[in-house]
């Protein structure tokens, strides 16, 4: 138990496979890493990155946390924007939430869980600003419409960064997207939020100012 056997197995199986399909896969992955695509989600093991969009390795760079945070002050998640955005030149930063989020789901629960409280707490800022539309919900819808909300506020985090607004200052390209995946469909949806200069970075913003302009949930999947 102490080696995780069937772990080991699954990677000697995993990496028989791919070579089989194609030779030169990992001799190509060594020379350097290319991805078009930040993926910034949630820890949840429902919703593997690389899955979902049917991407390989090398193909997404890759940051989670409980309930797909960008804060202002996580150096953590910052750094791998910096690194993507700067170093990688990745052309787009995906947000992806997912429907029926624990994290969200604890937030607006208000039990003590301990350090991660302090983590959470911002979805409870959250909630409290969107407070009149999201309890005119009931039950999961109002934890479904906090998800969205919660993507929507972390694209406008993004969007205000100083990574991405010198990115966009330089005039290199460079896409944000709000997106949400239904853990009951296995479908993404888009939210319609995406920015691509700092003009529509701030047009989010002051619609966050006015909640009740934002879509209403539930989304469906995006075709
Ligand atoms: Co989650």
């Amino acid at each position: 138990m102490r080696t995780l056997e069937k772990l080991f197995e699954n990677n000697r199986a995993w990496s028989q496979r791919m070579t089989a399909s194609d030779p030169e896969f990992f001799a190509r992955l060594v020379g350097q890493q290319a991805p078009d695509y930040l993926w910034i989600g949630c820890s949840d093991s429902r919703v593997p990155a690389n899955q979902v969009v049917g991407l390989l390795p090398g193909e997404v760079f890759v940051h989670r946390n409980v309930a797909n945070q960008v804060l202002h002050t996580d150096f953590n998640c910052l750094s791998v924007l910096q690194y993507a955005v700067d170093v990688l030149r990745v052309k787009h930063v995906i947000v992806c939430g997912h429907y029926g989020c624990g994290g969200v789901r604890a937030a607006l629960d208000g039990r003590p869980l301990g350090l991660i409280d302090h983590w959470l707490r911002h979805v409870q800022d959250l909630w409290h600003h969107h407070s009149a539309e999201v309890e005119a919900l009931d039950g999961e819808r109002r934890i479904d419409r906090m998800c969205e909300l919660n993507v929507i506020e972390q694209v406008d985090h993004l969007g205000r960064s100083g990574v991405v607004q010198d990115t966009w200052r330089l005039g290199r390209p460079l896409h944000l997207h709000g997106w949400i995946y239904g853990l009951a469909d296995g479908r993404l949806r888009d939210l319609g939020v995406g920015c691509s200069s700092a003009e529509e970075a701030a047009a989010l913003q002051k619609s966050l100012l006015r909640p009740s302009t934002l879509r209403l949930s539930t989304l469906p999947p995006t075709t």
